[in-house]
């Protein structure tokens, strides 16, 4: 009897030290022994074009969620700048940390919501979802910081999202998050009304003559971007507005008006510039690693 329980012992340590080796040491072998795991930073420094699109649509929230956004110049503010003006190696540099913080609170809030409840990051090599979804996701692509934890999940209610960034625009994604029916119809994904503010933004109405020529509502109007908290901010946007308009339309400057509106907080922001970002990144833009 007394032998027969050893042999049991034996056999339960031999097949924990082989479920260990299997699944603890092999794969901390062939991974992590071969290359760091990319930092947050890293996988930030291509700042996408969708990233820097948001602080040209939703100024307020932007210069809220991300320290040192006034730095952060877009093509707009960089027009008639020289290119070794020392503005745009700063610029450069603000860009990519407020894109690190960005990730890294979108990833958050991505997790916090259950995001990854209904969709996956994993194309698989099976069942041509390539097709589907895009490139089969490797080891690599997983093997940074913002892969912590591993967002594979676990179903998919929605579609896979590994090659999610700049298959739709940031409006898309804000009409979206907001009322999932509005832009796919019979969506049964959550609304996340709780991620929009309400507040105060300077509209534009149309022409008159173009919504005749294009068959629209006469009073259809068109939002100026950045939507503030107090209508007296906004009224001091619209006379902003007002004055960059040239003088001789002067028909422009007299459509304008301030209204009540709502727009992404700074945590849809940041869970935007994340979508946008997925798929991106891949292993060959790190600097110094042999591929
Ligand atoms: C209850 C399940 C469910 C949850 C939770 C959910 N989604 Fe979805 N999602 C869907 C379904 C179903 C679709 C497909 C229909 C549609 O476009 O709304 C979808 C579509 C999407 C798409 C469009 C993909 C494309 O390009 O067609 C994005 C992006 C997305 N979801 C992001 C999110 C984010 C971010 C969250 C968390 C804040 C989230 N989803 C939570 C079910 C869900």
């Amino acid at each position: 009897m007394d032998r027969f329980t050893s042999i049991l012992l034996a056999a339960g340590l031999g097949c924990f030290a082989l479920a260990f080796v299997l699944s603890g040491v092999y794969p901390w072998l062939i991974t992590d022994a071969r290359e760091p795991e990319a930092t947050i930073a890293e996988v930030a420094r291509r700042v996408t074009p969708e990233f820097k699109q948001l602080k040209e649509a939703y100024p307020v929230a932007f210069a809220a969620a991300f320290p040192g956004a006034d730095e952060c110049l877009t093509d707009k503010d960089l027009a008639g700048v020289p290119l070794d003006d020392p503005r745009r190696a700063r610029s450069e540099d603000a860009w990519r940390a407020a894109h690190t913080i960005a990730l890294r609170d979108g990833r958050d809030a991505y997790v916090a919501e259950a995001c990854w409840h209904c969709h996956s990051q994993y194309v698989r090599p099976v069942a041509n979802e390539a097709q589907r979804f895009g490139r089969v996701r490797s080891a690599a692509d997983d093997n940074n910081a913002l892969q912590r934890p591993v967002l594979w999940g676990t179903r998919r209610v929605g579609p896979d999202l590994t090659h999610e960034g700049g298959r739709r625009s940031n409006d898309w994604h804000v009409a979206h998050l907001r009322d999932p029916a509005s832009t796919s119809p019979g969506s049964i994904m959550p609304r996340y009304t709780w991620y929009f503010r309400d507040g105060w933004q300077v509209w534009r109405t149309i022409d008159p003559e173009l919504a005749e020529r294009e068959g629209l509502a006469p009073t259809t109007r068109y939002p100026i971007p950045g939507v503030y908290a107090t209508e007296a901010e906004a009224r001091s946007a619209l006379e902003r507005v007002r004055a960059e308009t040239p003088e001789n339309l002067h028909a422009e400057r007299d459509r304008l008006e301030v209204a009540p509106s709502s727009g992404p907080n700074e945590t849809a922001l940041a869970l935007l510039a994340y979508l946008q970002w997925l798929g991106t990144w891949d292993a060959s833009q790190r600097e110094g690693v042999p591929q």
